[in-house]
């Protein structure tokens, strides 16, 4: 770590449906939140089932500046404190990815403030990191879980920024899984939260009613695929056409449904966990703010591998938001000498969103 005492970080997300920004700093020797804000578009975008680019494009225009000007303002600082501005880059939707960047390249060079370019995913990571100390070096190896709308991937950090994909998804992710059920069951969008909440309210019995396959569980590799479990959904829903308004049976569903994915996703953590042995394990992404699937990995965690330590973001930030890009933002301005820092101030106008972005 270079110098992570004085770093105030203004960061801005707009990757999918969330115009979020926040204040990040080091308060106390710890990644600390000033202020974030996140104006979600979820209304907007339920009415269709799911996001719609340029309509959230548009919403990310609208919000934008009163977003940035309430986290400053929430945050207590004046643009003069800055020590850079964070931006997410991508992985993401190109419209909506656009509208973030350009409104940081604009206040990087009003303000004179460095540029960083922070991909989204490691936000999600880092924001296990909030509330710890930027300068602690011992979490490493780390295992993370990312599941989230467009991700599932199992990946190895041996050290700060740099990512080994143990394991991804060969199909559709944890999240989008979780919104293509909840659309075959009648539920809202984002399903994640539909869902879950439709399962806590079945009592399940011994056997689920309406078993579902574990895709996957039994391979020999690190990999998911989620699917065919979507299909087996449709095919439940098309046998039981006569009860797609019984509240029982879509609570059972719903309940046998998150079983099967939580089943997934504990059992291939506990096969990288045994074969890589990393000191600590988090989750992050979105679906990360499940709570079957956070007690189930602390479980897991705790009863398997009691030398391990595991982290989980909290709740707030598990979901898409601008302090995790802060946090992610403080590490690595931290980690930069000074001709890195230097580079990106007149670096700012080339940094370019890229949807695809990876690790
Ligand atoms: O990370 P995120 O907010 O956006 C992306 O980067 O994609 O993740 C959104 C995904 C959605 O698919 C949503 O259904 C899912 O996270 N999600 C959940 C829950 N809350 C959100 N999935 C399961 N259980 C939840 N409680
Ligand atoms: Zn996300």
């Amino acid at each position: 770590m270079n110098d992570s005492h004085d770093i105030t970080i203004l960061a801005i997300e707009t990757s999918c449906d969330e115009t979020a920004a926040a204040v990040v700093g080091v308060v106390d020797g710890k990644v600390t939140v000033l202020s974030s804000v996140v104006r979600t578009q979820i209304e907007l975008h339920a009415k269709y089932g799911g996001v719609v680019p340029n309509l959230a494009a548009r919403e990310h225009v609208e919000n934008i500046i009163p977003v940035v000007e309430d986290a400053i303002r929430k945050g207590g600082i004046a643009p003069d404190d800055l020590s850079a501005i964070a931006v997410t880059k991508g992985p993401g939707l190109i419209p909506a990815l656009l509208i973030g960047v350009s409104a940081a390249k604009t206040l990087s060079l009003v303000w004179k403030k460095p540029l960083l370019g922070v991909n989204h995913l490691e936000g999600h990571i880092y924001a296990n990191f909030i509330g710890t100390d930027p300068d602690k070096t011992d979490s490493f190896p780390l295992l993370a879980l990312i599941v989230s709308g467009g991700h599932t991937q199992l990946v190895l950090m041996r050290d700060h920024f740099r990512y080994e994909i143990l394991g991804e998804t060969r199909d559709d992710a944890a999240g989008e899984a979780f919104d293509k059920a909840a659309r075959l069951l009648g539920l809202p969008y984002p399903g994640g939260p539909a869902i879950a909440a439709r399962a806590e309210n079945h009592e399940p019995g011994k056997n689920p009613e309406f078993p579902l396959p574990r895709p996957m569980i039994d391979s020999d590799n690190l990999d998911f695929s989620f699917s065919g479990l979507k299909t087996a959904v449709l095919y439940l829903m098309k046998e039981n056409e006569a009860r797609k308004n019984d509240t029982h049976f879509i609570d059972a569903v719903a309940h046998e449904f998150q079983e099967a994915v939580v089943d997934v996703l504990v059992a291939k953590t506990g096969k990288a966990i045994e074969a890589y042995s990393p000191t600590t394990v988090i989750i992050a992404g979105g679906v990360s703010a499940n709570t079957r699937l956070r007690d189930r990995m602390r479980e897991l965690v705790l009863r398997d591998f009691p030398e391990t330590t595991f982290m989980m973001p909290e709740f707030k930030y598990s979901l898409d938001n601008a302090a995790m890009i802060g946090s992610a933002a403080v590490f690595r301005y931290g980690h930069m000498g000074a001709e890195d820092r230097d580079r990106l101030a007149t670096d700012a106008l080339s940094l370019d969103a890229d949807s695809n972005l990876a690790l």
